[in-house]
């Protein structure tokens, strides 16, 4: 508020909430947004959205080729997309990540926004976990997201502004026999977002996460949605009747990567047509 009386401020703020068009606030046309895992799926659904609502994308994942595919569809379209591969549990392969969007926001000076999005997921009864099952998950999922929340987060914080989209999972609240570990590490991501975003917070850093249902992304499908039975037990838990599909999930995306969601921090915003409830 600085030296602005109480009531100056209140009215300053009454009045750019009436000249604003709102709809502005969600447009992502001065960012740089990296994502994580872009290579198919989720990731790839939020890449492409994100470029069309006016980002510059980074797309991330191990396997280059698939990466080129993306970013084709998006500069066909008239966006903007640079490649990194990178393998999430691997920190150094994350600091060389930083090091390229550290060139890349020098040249054009957007605003960064990182979608921790690479993952997998498998369900398997606990007594048959091996040791390697636990450590890639929570290689790749904790470990990925914290690294990688470190690393362009240190670019974020150097620049006073920066968005962080974790993604969790429904599993983060709920249980079913064969997801611990997948159980355990979704949590591990929500309450790593609230962590971040308390310390990070007065450094102008948001961290949020989303948190879907089931969502019908090719490795879901052979996954969950060929085994009939399974697929019943999972969509009767779902209150709106039908598994989300990855554009279900652009929405929220888009209002955590955006201006218009500048106020809210260390949540975990459930996408999930009311499983959780
Ligand atoms: N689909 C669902 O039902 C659902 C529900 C809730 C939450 N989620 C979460 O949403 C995220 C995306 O899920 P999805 O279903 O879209 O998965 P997906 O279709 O299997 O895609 C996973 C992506 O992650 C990348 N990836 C995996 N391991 C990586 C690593 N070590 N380093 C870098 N990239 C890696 C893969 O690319 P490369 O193979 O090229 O590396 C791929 O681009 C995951 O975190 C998942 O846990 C999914």
């Amino acid at each position: 508020m600085g030296n602005e009386s109480c009531e100056a401020w209140t009215q300053n703020a009454m009045n750019e909430a009436m000249t604003d068009d709102p709809l502005t606030s969600f447009r992502l046309d001065d960012r740089l947004i990296i994502v994580t895992g872009a290579s198919e799926g989720i990731g790839r659904a939020f890449a492409e959205s994100f470029a069309r609502a006016g980002a510059s994308i980074v797309l991330v994942s191990r396997r280059r080729e698939k990466l080129e595919e993306v970013r084709a569809v998006i500069t066909d379209r008239g966006g903007s997309a640079e490649i990194v591969p990178a393998d999430v549990r691997q920190i150094g392969q994350l600091r060389a990540l930083a090091e390229s969007v550290q060139k890349l926001v020098q040249r054009d000076h957007r605003k960064l926004v990182l979608v921790n999005n690479a993952g997998f997921g498998f369900t398997k009864p606990a007594m048959e976990v091996s040791e390697q099952d636990w450590e890639t998950l929570f290689e790749t999922h904790v470990k990925g997201t914290f690294f990688c929340s470190q690393q362009i987060g240190s670019l974020m914080i150097e620049r006073g502004y920066g968005k962080i989209i974790n993604m969790s999972s429904t599993w983060s609240v709920t249980t079913q026999a064969g997801k611990s570990v997948y159980c355990a590490a979704k949590a591990a991501v929500s309450q790593l977002t609230a962590a971040l975003s308390t310390e990070w917070a007065p450094l102008g850093v948001r961290v949020n996460a989303l948190a879907p249902a089931t969502t019908t992304t090719d490795s879901a499908n052979e996954r969950v949605l060929k085994d009939p039975a399974r697929f019943e037990q999972m969509r009767s838990r779902i209150k709106l009747g039908h598994f989300a599909k990855p554009s279900d999930l652009v929405g929220a995306a888009i209002y955590l990567a955006s201006g218009a969601s500048d106020f809210v921090t260390g949540q975990t915003l459930f996408v999930d047509g009311g499983f959780t409830t």
